[in-house]
């Protein structure tokens, strides 16, 4: 059983201060207990969000349940809210107009937009994009969370940068994302993102006692890939693919179970086959879009 001591619950109906004295008194013995706690967190308005994100910096509570603390509240608060979807088009090929994952993605987002019109769409271009780089500060600040020690306030600013990003991902109600394969697997600008994504406590937590669990949960994403070759199931290339399988296994790992993967290939070897391919998904995201 999880041991919870002085638990509390941050509530909207409390004022500011109220809300801190109960952050202040929470002491979390595993992540297990945090978890079933954040499950009884209620929306917050945003100014209020702010004071009791303050107040839980300085609340004495490990980093990994202040992390936790934190994404719990920010995905209550609002996803819960808003009462209409956003979707997350994560994009990486560089090729613009060019690129045949490009195509695909960019008319399955038309259509939903099309579709679903008072939803928002929010584009992250990922080689338009400066992510946090992995070093320093950050990758020390990665540390201090990993060990349950105190970050400094360098580590603390600098580690503000990955919460940002975390922070617009699961934001998120829906996603898209459209890669091509590169050596066999991801863009590195894709694998840079999911190394700032992927953090416990944030995206996925772990317990002994229940081993690696995602907290990106019920939530649907289209993946579009492109490629050159062609990899396909029972051939001798099919273990070459580590682009799908890399995405396929980071997803699963942070919670996603509702995958719905479309590939185009070969778009080196044979452009006119892979171009009637991307034609035909392009012809179908209308329809694919509507129950989205
Ligand atoms: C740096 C780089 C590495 C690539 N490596 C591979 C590869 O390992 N296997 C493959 O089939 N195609 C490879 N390609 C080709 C791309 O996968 C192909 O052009 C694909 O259409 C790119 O996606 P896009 O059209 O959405 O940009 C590579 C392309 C580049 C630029």
């Amino acid at each position: 059983m999880p041991r919870v001591e002085n638990c509390g619950i941050i509530h909207r109906k409390r004022s500011t201060a109220e809300n801190a004295e109960v952050a202040e008194d929470i002491v979390v013995s595993n992540l297990c207990a945090l978890r079933a706690l954040c499950g009884e967190i209620l929306f917050l308005d945003a100014v209020m969000l702010n004071d009791v994100f303050r107040e839980l910096q300085g609340a004495s509570l490990s980093n990994v349940a202040k992390a936790s603390l934190s994404g719990q509240i920010r995905a209550n608060t609002v996803d819960g809210g808003r009462g209409m979807s956003r979707l997350l088009y994560i994009k990486v090929s560089p090729r613009g107009g060019r690129s045949y994952s490009n195509a695909v993605a960019d008319a399955f987002v038309q259509a939903y937009q099309d579709q679903h019109p008072d939803d928002e769409i929010v584009t992250l271009d990922l080689f338009k994009t400066e992510l946090p780089s992995f070093d320093g500060d950050t990758i020390d600040a990665k540390y201090v969370i990993l060990h349950g020690g105190k970050h400094t306030q360098e580590q603390l600013e600098a580690w503000r940068a990955v919460e940002s990003i975390i922070d617009q991902f699961k934001s998120a109600d829906k996603y898209v994302l459209s890669t091509p394969m590169w050596n066999f697997g991801i863009p590195y600008k894709l694998k840079h993102y999911v190394d700032v994504l992927v953090q416990p406590g944030y995206t996925f937590t772990f317990s002994p006692q229940e081993g690696y669990k995602g907290l990106v949960l019920g939530k649907p994403i289209v993946v579009v890939y492109a490629r050159g070759g062609e990899y396909p199931p029972g051939s001798d290339f099919e273990s070459y693919d580590l682009q799908t399988k890399y995405v396929e296994l980071i997803l699963r790992f942070i919670g996603f179970t509702d995958i719905r993967p479309f590939i185009v290939e070969p778009t080196l070897m044979n452009p006119a086959l892979a171009g009637q391919r991307r034609d035909e998904l392009i012809g179908r995201v209308a329809e694919l879009a509507v129950a989205f």
